[in-house]
């Protein structure tokens, strides 16, 4: 249980003002420091119990180059986990070597596949389907499949990527055959992957996901005869987004999840890799979005009007999910009545907060929403015309804008008009 790291930083009115005359609200700002302290908590917790790992940082959490290649001189060997052509073109222009990236699809058109192909990333496939298709484009030396172990467990049902009602992985009762397949096709070097969920705060769930997926391995392994060169247990390791959340203990985690790996390669030193693909628990709390109060209504509800909406920040209106918000300079402030929080999108579900008790605010005054670094900018969209809004990287309390605001003629650059 704990405040918010960034929680004195949100005093600094002064800061905070200079960040809107400068560059307009809404706009992200993301603490650099905060991100290198995630990276390296990270990277010990995971070198220090396992003899041979690799991060791969899950860009769809936020594919800004300028803040991947930033990950990347803190962290060197940090490679990429992509899902989509786009998302490799972003890992590659921020510096990050395709061969050090997994591609994970699903569904992949056969474009999707020759772009996979052609990055040199190991391909991550979710259904022997999908082996289908890649091999009339080629034969790879190495892939991964992503088995579905039968559970999973997510912060929301919609983020549980995994079990009987999920649209991801091969089941493990095919997994078996999807290997025998591929290793009749003539590939020869093979990982393991599995995603079950994100936002996950119950360290002992880390260790249960572990042993199904060791289990599923070893199956598979003693079946058809070779060892895996890497298992990936995916992202998922959560964040606090309320001040009652626990913290994740990431240095024990790893080291609970190492003895359960260890025992079933007890010689550590030809075990598999352990990868990880973690996007949220590097990049989550540290964005901050900035908005102005537009306009304050008392209706049925109090309604607080900002100029950041569902458009800006999609997670409330997608998962019902809370984020923390305040005023800035006031982060103590009375709670003094209980509003909703909303943009100004012609939408009903446009809100970033419901019922939540809040201080006293006027038009103009700048509110802070709290941990949007992950799933933020990157699930931001345009409905109702609305620009996207600028991202911004604060080196301690140098500021740099590292993508400008859209303006409405972006919206229609493609159109003929
Ligand atoms: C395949 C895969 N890997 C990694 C991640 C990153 O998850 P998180 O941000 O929870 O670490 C996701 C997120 O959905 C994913 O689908």
């Amino acid at each position: 249980m704990s405040k918010h790291p960034l929680l004195p930083t949100l005093n600094e009115i002064s800061l905070f003002e200079s960040l809107k005359n400068e560059f307009g609200t809404p706009s992200y700002i993301y603490f650099g420091d905060r991100i290198k302290s995630n990276l390296s908590r990270l990277n010990k917790a995971i070198t220090s119990h396992f003899h041979t790992s690799h991060v791969c940082y899950a860009l769809k959490a936020n594919t800004n180059p300028h803040l991947i290649s930033f990950m990347k001189q803190h962290l060197p060997t940090l490679g990429g986990d992509c899902s989509s052509p786009g998302e490799l073109f972003a890992a590659q222009s921020s510096g990050i070597d395709l061969k050090e990236c997994i591609y994970t699809g699903n569904y992949e058109s056969t474009d999707d596949l020759i772009a996979a192909m052609d990055s040199g990333s190991t391909i991550n496939l979710d259904d022997q389907s999908s082996l289908d298709r890649l091999l009339k484009i080629g034969t790879p030396n190495k892939i991964s499949f992503r088995v579905n172990p039968g559970f999973g467990k997510g912060r929301f049902s919609q983020i549980t990527t995994a079990g009987d009602k999920a649209k991801f992985g091969i089941p493990k009762e095919s997994i078996v055959d999807a290997y025998r397949a591929a290793q009749k096709s003539g590939i020869n070097q093979f990982g393991l992957q599995c995603m079950a969920g994100s936002g996950v705060l119950d360290q002992t769930y880390f260790d249960t996901l572990i042993t199904a997926i060791l289990e599923i391995a070893r199956n598979i392994e003693l079946e058809l005869d070779f060892q895996f060169e890497f298992i990936s247990m995916g992202g998922g390791f959560g964040i606090p987004y309320h001040d009652e959340d626990p913290e994740l203990d990431i240095d024990a985690l790893f080291k609970s999840i190492s003895n359960i790996f260890y025992s079933y390669y007890p010689d550590r030193k030809k075990a598999p890799a352990l990868w990880i693909e973690p996007g949220k628990y590097i990049i989550g709390d540290a964005g901050v979005l900035l908005a102005s109060v537009t306009g304050i209504k008392k209706s049925y509800k109090t309604f607080i009007g900002t100029d950041a909406g569902m458009e800006t920040l999609m997670r409330p209106a997608l998962y019902n999910a809370y984020q923390r918000i305040y005023k800035i300079g006031e982060v103590e402030a009375k709670l003094s009545q209980t509003v909703d929080i909303t943009g100004r999108i012609c939408e009903n579900t446009d809100r970033l907060a419901v019922d939540r008790l809040f201080p006293f605010v006027k038009e103009n005054d700048l509110l802070a929403v709290m941990d949007v670094g992950a799933y933020g900018f990157s699930m931001s969209h345009q409905f109702n015309n609305r620009p996207r809004p600028a991202e911004i990287l604060m080196e301690g309390f140098i500021p740099r804008l590292i993508r400008r605001r859209e303006t409405i003629k972006d919206l229609f650059k493609t159109c003929e008009i």
